[in-house]
């Protein structure tokens, strides 16, 4: 319990009427409307950041998740108080939900901070919603845990199975190459997604519950508990105590989100070949404590760090499978000699001493032995060059070796807009040799850096059986998706990065074994073509309120897309 010489509960951060005995006399007065006695007045408080919201399907199990944490902060002494913030569900909100991330972790770290509680529980799970809470807590530093969703479990379509949403693009991609007809769609489409939780494959939601637990901002063995299994909610009631107990033995996030865990987490990432959008959230989280990910350093990690996992989108097997197979647990013992083991976590041990008494069957099905693994490297690659002097993202895990050292001719859609009008043209002239690039899809062009790197093989070259194609954007991609797909490529073209100056007819060269991607065109043609350029960011000066904070503020992937204002105030 809470040293007595501070505050605590209800008397923390009281409202100010210039008389502080009078605040807490009205701020008890109508906590008592609630009808809590004065005992349970008297008592530590841990807050529940509450997130399920009727647009967001992954978190439909919320409300008995939440009155498992209540049960787990009540049986350890203290008072559990739920609030809600903002919700993100992925596929509700336009025009992608990257946009609103920063929105909700500022609800996230205002409402901690202005609130009156000595913990606070973070539930979370959809794509943004782990990051956004990270960031909030991180900034706020009041002592947090993450209880995440957990994944959703797969279903059934005559003898496949089927889980979100890695199979969504599969069988989108037969039905427009004709083998899939209008009933198989719809059909597929209502057993897509059937229970409550975060998509069933190792995407970003996934791949941020892992990263949450790596970094130790939730308990051990709990980032890949099926969403519907009773584990879940003995999860929850540990995770509630847990946040009891860090009330009497504060661990900051700021204890836990350090350079050595982060290099754990980003250890983790490449050995799951997680999602290319966690390297954007694991960015913003640690730029929150003034910690850089400069992108050279996910390529040293990635040259030492084996893939281990075997799940889609890059593998076969899906969440549930994982978890049956030993969870994260298991891949952390494989990677033990790589990690920093002194990292300390929300448990309050270490993570050397967690698996030490963590041992764990294992289904090497499931999960390689670092000694035999699935690939020598890690899952992702950053790539320099003069097309992306800041750097590109590749998931060379989820893409075509056989295209990693190519060079061809570019076929530029100018934006999301002519993508959509242009791209299933039978006219269009493009073969699978190309490189097909998309510009104007960064962080601060219209489209706000949404989900689109995947670009969908013209329907002609899909038709005629061309699985895979080298497609360039400054989007982001789906962590479900896969492809030989050079994503974040920064700086952005909207704001007159090289990936704007572009044309159809010009040569790139990719080579995944230098770690480059370069534009073939000489200086003085790149000159001509810039002063010919137009400004294509959304300018601040025409928009109001979030629109216009976001425009001002929002930075480029390699910073993680958080806004400058909310990173921290350099001492002195
Ligand atoms: Fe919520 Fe995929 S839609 S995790």
């Amino acid at each position: 319990m809470p040293n007595d010489e501070q505050p605590h509960g209800i008397a923390r951060g009281l409202t100010n009427y210039g008389d502080r005995d009078f605040s807490i006399y009205l701020r008890r007065s109508f906590a008592s409307s609630m009808g809590y006695s004065r005992e349970m007045l008297g008592k530590a408080i841990v807050g529940i950041a509450y997130t399920p919201s009727g647009f967001n399907n992954c978190h439909r199990h919320f409300p008995e998740m939440l009155e498992a944490v209540k049960r787990g902060v009540l049986a350890a002494g203290a008072l559990p108080v739920e609030f809600p913030t903002i919700s993100l569900g992925e596929v509700f909100l336009n025009p992608t939900s990257l946009k609103f991330r920063n929105l909700m972790s500022m609800d996230t770290e205002e409402m901690i901070r202005a609130q009156p509680m000595d913990a606070v529980v973070l539930m979370g799970g959809c794509d943004k919603t782990v990051p956004a809470q990270l960031m909030g807590a991180a900034s706020a530093d009041l002592p947090a845990v993450q209880l995440v969703a957990g994944p959703m479990m797969t279903s059934r379509y005559g003898e496949e199975r089927l889980g979100a949403c890695t199979d969504c693009r599969r069988f989108w991609a037969k039905y427009r190459a004709g083998e899939i007809d209008e009933p198989g769609i719809r059909n597929i489409e209502m057993r897509l997604a059937t229970t409550a939780g975060t998509c069933a494959v190792m995407g970003t939601a996934s791949t941020m519950a892992c990263i949450a637990e790596a970094l130790g901002m939730s308990l051990p063995g709990t980032a890949a508990i099926p969403a519907v299994h009773a584990d879940r909610l003995r999860a929850a009631e540990a995770t509630g105590a847990t946040a009891v107990e860090l009330i009497s033995n504060p661990v900051r996030p700021s204890e836990v989100i350090t350079r050595t865990s982060i290099e754990n987490a980003l250890r983790v990432l490449l050995a799951l070949g997680g999602s290319t959008n966690a390297i954007i959230h694991l960015t913003a989280v640690a730029g929150r404590l003034g910690i850089d990910i400069p992108l050279t350093w996910l390529n040293e990690l990635s040259d030492t760090t084996p893939v281990l996992v075997n799940l889609k989108p890059v593998g076969l097997h899906y969440m549930e499978d994982f978890f049956f197979a030993g969870g994260l647990g298991a891949v952390l013992r494989e990677l033990k000699p790589l990690l920093n083991l002194d990292c300390m976590t929300v448990a309050g041990e270490t993570l050397g001493e967690r698996l030490e008494r963590d041992p764990g069957p294992v289904d090497r099905s499931v999960i390689a032995p670092a000694s035999s693994p699935l690939e020598p490297q890690g899952g992702l690659v950053a790539l320099f060059g003069s097309l992306a002097p800041r750097g590109a993202i590749l998931k060379r895990s989820a893409a075509d070796p056989d295209l990693f050292e190519k060079e061809g001719r570019a076929v530029v859609f100018n934006s999301l807009e002519d993508l959509a009008t242009r791209v299933d043209d039978p006219e269009l002239d493009i073969t699978a040799d190309d490189f097909m690039v998309l510009q104007n899809a960064g962080p601060t062009s219209t489209s706000g850096m949404p989900e689109a790197g995947y670009l969908p093989i013209p329907k002609k070259l899909s038709a005629a059986g061309v699985k895979d194609m080298v497609r360039i954007s400054d989007a982001r991609m789906s962590g479900t998706a896969f492809g030989t797909i050079v994503l974040h490529v920064t700086p952005e073209a909207a704001g007159g990065g090289p990936l704007a100056f572009v044309r159809t007819g010009d040569r790139i060269r990719l080579s995944v074994k230098n770690r480059r991607i370069d534009l073939l065109v000489d200086d003085d043609e790149m000159a001509r073509r810039r002063d010919a350029w137009t400004d294509r960011r959304r300018d601040p000066s025409t928009l109001r309120g979030y629109d216009k904070l976001y425009a001002e503020q929002v930075l480029q992937a390699d910073k993680g897309c958080d806004f400058g204002l909310l990173k921290p105030l350099q001492n002195g």
